[in-house]
């Protein structure tokens, strides 16, 4: 296997669903035979209590704002790492809300998550980042760790607005950094084809991202229950109609990073 993945799923507008894509494709890489480490850089921690870690949300330090603050600590990555039954997890925490102005004054402030990272994902074949939803210090360091981005939209209006927002950030973020940002997949979340707005939008993005593998999740409720019970819907709904949508992320993923299946038995 070669090296490490990073993937950053990312979207600046609030409640496309990047939590949810993100834990479903880590389970659906999960489910491929990969080993998936899943850090949560959202200061809301939904991941982290999505994934029945909220007890860790409220511990106190060290905490990822350590690491991601303080280049003494940054090897204390390894300590913050949690297992889930799918996954290896980061959680967030309540400190990570004060992140943002830290990371502002810290030299290199794109760079600390990649530099912690470092420390600790050699071990695995995919890293998963959900990303929070705003263009921040944070938004710039999965970014620039990562390289490569999923980004979830809704099939609505407003999603165009969006992502020129987050094309005009990622083409600032490349000339400073002097990197290419790769854009892996448009995943349309929670569409709803009985809407004309959802499928004529479905047909936009489309044609915007003709480049781009663009991926089709539909508005379930076991999408909403398994998060609530802190699993993806491999470990929690497997009859869900949804699932083969992830799993067909999963494998285009795969693809672009010439990775294979890997079987246990
Ligand atoms: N395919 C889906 N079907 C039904 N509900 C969904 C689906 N995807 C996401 N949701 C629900 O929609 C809400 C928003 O999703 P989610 O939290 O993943 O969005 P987000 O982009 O991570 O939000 P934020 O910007 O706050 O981080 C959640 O309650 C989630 O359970
Ligand atoms: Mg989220």
């Amino acid at each position: 296997m070669g090296d490490t993945v990073r993937i950053a799923v990312s979207n600046q507008k609030g409640g496309v669903g990047k939590t949810a894509v993100a834990i479903n494709v880590a389970g659906a890489l999960n489910d491929r035979g990969h080993d998936v480490l899943f850090v949560d850089l959202d200061p809301q921690g939904n991941a982290t209590e999505n994934l029945g870690m909220r007890d860790v949300y409220d511990e106190g330090p060290p905490s990822l704002f350590d690491v991601l603050s303080d280049a003494e600590k940054r090897h204390h990555v390894v300590d913050l790492v949690r297992e889930h039954e799918e996954m290896d997890v980061i959680p967030s925490n309540i400190d990570m809300t004060a992140i943002e102005p830290e990371l502002t004054l810290s030299r290199r402030s794109g760079q600390q998550l990649s530099l912690t990272l470092e420390h600790v994902d050699h071990e695995y074949d995919y890293v998963i980042i959900d990303c929070p939803p705003f263009l921040g210090n944070l938004m710039d360091n999965a970014l620039y760790a990562a390289q490569n981005m999923l980004i979830p939209a809704l099939a609505e209006t407003t999603s165009k607005r969006a992502f020129e927002l987050l094309f005009d950030h990622v083409s600032a973020l490349e000339k400073d950094y002097d990197i290419r940002i790769r854009e892996r997949g448009v995943v349309i979340n929670r569409i709803d084809v009985r809407k004309n707005q959802a499928r004529e939008m479905v047909a936009w993005i489309e044609d915007a991202f003709d480049d781009t593998p663009v991926w089709k999740v539909r508005e379930r409720a076991a999408v909403q229950r398994a998060m609530t019970n802190g699993t993806s819907l491999f470990a929690e709904a497997p009859e869900c109609d949804q699932l083969p949508s992830f799993r067909e992320i999963a494998r285009g993923l795969d693809e672009q990073f010439r990775r294979r299946r890997v079987s246990h038995d």
